[in-house]
């Protein structure tokens, strides 16, 4: 900005490079106040669990779509697995399970390749418990990083090269989130190949 305003106004390419810096600028402390605000409150404990029953693949659907956009331009599809689109029905907090659901699509598609895709598969694992995991085909994550991956702040190299507006937040977001529910989140990932991101719901009470 400083040298934006001593800049000289006859230069339009210079200062066009100085304001598109700048504007990442912005939204990477956009990002870091909204995920402070958010976490700083989830560890207060003032974010209740407000819970109802709900379709998860409907929710995973919507939210794919919410942000369709920014995956476009890299040409990422997504879909829901073969034999898992049958609806079932989770017992939750759906707006806290949807933000979940969002970074964890957001990860996806900034760390994703081009052309890549996003798969969802819902799994019953007993009857108490449904397992939903997100998997992408991206650059993957180094196996030293992976027991930190939830940690508040962390992020892996190749992460802080590709994307400069995330606040590694997203994933301790989450994982108190899914903790709040009294479950459990993982996440196995091989460099180069991919990632899956794993996480448990209770399933809807008859
Ligand atoms: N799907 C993924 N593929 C590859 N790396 C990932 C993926 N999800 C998360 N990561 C890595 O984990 C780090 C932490 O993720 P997160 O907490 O969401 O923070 P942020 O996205 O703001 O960096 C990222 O910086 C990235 O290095
Ligand atoms: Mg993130």
């Amino acid at each position: 900005m400083e040298t934006l305003l001593h800049s000289d106004m006859e230069n339009p390419e210079l200062n066009q490079k100085f304001l598109s810096k700048t504007s990442k600028h912005v939204e990477r402390l956009t990002n870091l106040l909204t995920d402070l605000d958010e976490i700083s409150k989830l560890e207060r404990g003032e974010l209740t669990i407000i819970k109802s029953n709900f379709i998860i693949q409907d929710l995973i659907k919507d939210t794919f779509e919410s942000i369709s956009i920014k995956a476009e331009p890299k040409h990422i599809k997504f879909n829901i697995k073969k034999g898992y689109e049958s609806p079932i029905a989770v017992n939750a907090d759906k707006e806290k399970i949807r933000q979940v659901i969002l970074n964890l699509f957001e990860n996806s598609i900034k760390y994703g390749k081009s052309n890549g895709n996003i798969s969802a598969g819902i799994y019953k694992t007993d009857n108490r418990r449904i397992l939903i995991e997100i998997s992408d085909d991206g650059i993957g994550i180094e196996e030293k990083s992976l027991p930190r991956i939830f940690e508040r702040f962390y992020r892996t190299e190749s992460g802080r090269s590709l994307d400069v507006t995330g606040s590694g937040l997203g994933l301790a977001i989450c994982k108190h989130i899914i903790e709040a529910h009294n479950q459990t989140i993982h996440i196995r990932s091989t460099e180069g190949i991919g990632t899956t991101v794993g996480f448990t719901l209770p399933a809807k009470k008859d």
